[in-house]
């Protein structure tokens, strides 16, 4: 028996009981007598009807509680996913060399005249850090605290298109660089300025003005 052949019968059994009721009613006053024209199953097929019930109860709550174990399942399951491309997400080497790459570029964007794209190197070299956000959350504010603190004179040097000061701060904060890679156990990585940009495939003395990059 399914479940809703075992709801037809608790309804039915219900149904039943009413209507003897309002038989034993009506009989009182002396119309009909209770049970006269009602069918009432014998207590053994009851009986079996009874236990067919309690097992597909029993059945239902096993899967039920099934079911929540496989939803805890599946929470786990979707935890080692979770784990898994946290540890697929760059920590701080990686994006590093991206830093290390644009820091080099920028400065002949400056010298190019090109402040749109020194601008542009600079603010991806900060975005270039934010899977540290997550996958390094204690050191990921050392990087925010030196991008708006110390770097922030080289940031305010290409928002003025000022060759000078740009070249002075930007040779100062080289030693902030290092600075944090002594502080983290890196002192071995020591950031020197390049004699030509990174990235060659990319044209430095164009024109440009710093308000140039798209938002
Ligand atoms: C918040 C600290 C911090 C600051 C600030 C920082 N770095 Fe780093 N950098 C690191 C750490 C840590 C590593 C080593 C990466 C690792 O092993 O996870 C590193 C590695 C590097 C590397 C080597 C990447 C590689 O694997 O090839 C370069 C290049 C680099 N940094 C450039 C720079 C430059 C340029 C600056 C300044 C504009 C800078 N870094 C500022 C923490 C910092």
């Amino acid at each position: 028996m399914g479940v809703s052949a075992c709801w037809k019968f608790s309804l039915k059994k219900y149904r039943d009981e009413f209507f003897m009721g309002t038989e034993k009613c009506l009989s009182s006053k002396g119309t009909k007598k209770a049970g006269q024209d009602l069918h009432i199953h014998n207590s053994n097929e009851e009986n079996t009807m009874m236990k067919k019930c309690a097992r597909v109860l029993a059945v239902t709550g096993l899967i039920v509680a099934g079911t929540s174990l496989s939803v805890n399942a599946a929470g786990a399951d979707m935890q080692a996913q979770i784990d898994g491309i946290m540890g697929a997400l760059p920590k701080f080497a990686v994006p590093m060399r991206e830093v290390g790459d644009r820091f080099q570029n920028m400065y002949f964007a400056a010298e190019g005249g090109n402040w749109a794209l020194a601008s542009y190197m600079s603010k991806y070299m900060d975005k270039a850090m934010n899977p540290a956000k997550v996958t390094k959350p204690k050191e990921y504010p050392d990087w925010r605290s030196f991008y708006e603190g110390d770097f922030a004179a080289v940031n305010k040097a290409i928002a003025a298109e000022d060759l000078g000061t740009f070249k002075k701060e930007y040779s100062a904060v080289i030693a902030s660089c290092n600075d944090c890679h002594a502080g983290m156990g890196y002192g071995f990585i020591e950031v020197k300025k390049l004699a030509a940009p990174a990235d060659q495939g990319i044209e430095y003395k164009l024109s440009s003005k710093a308000a140039d990059v798209p938002k």
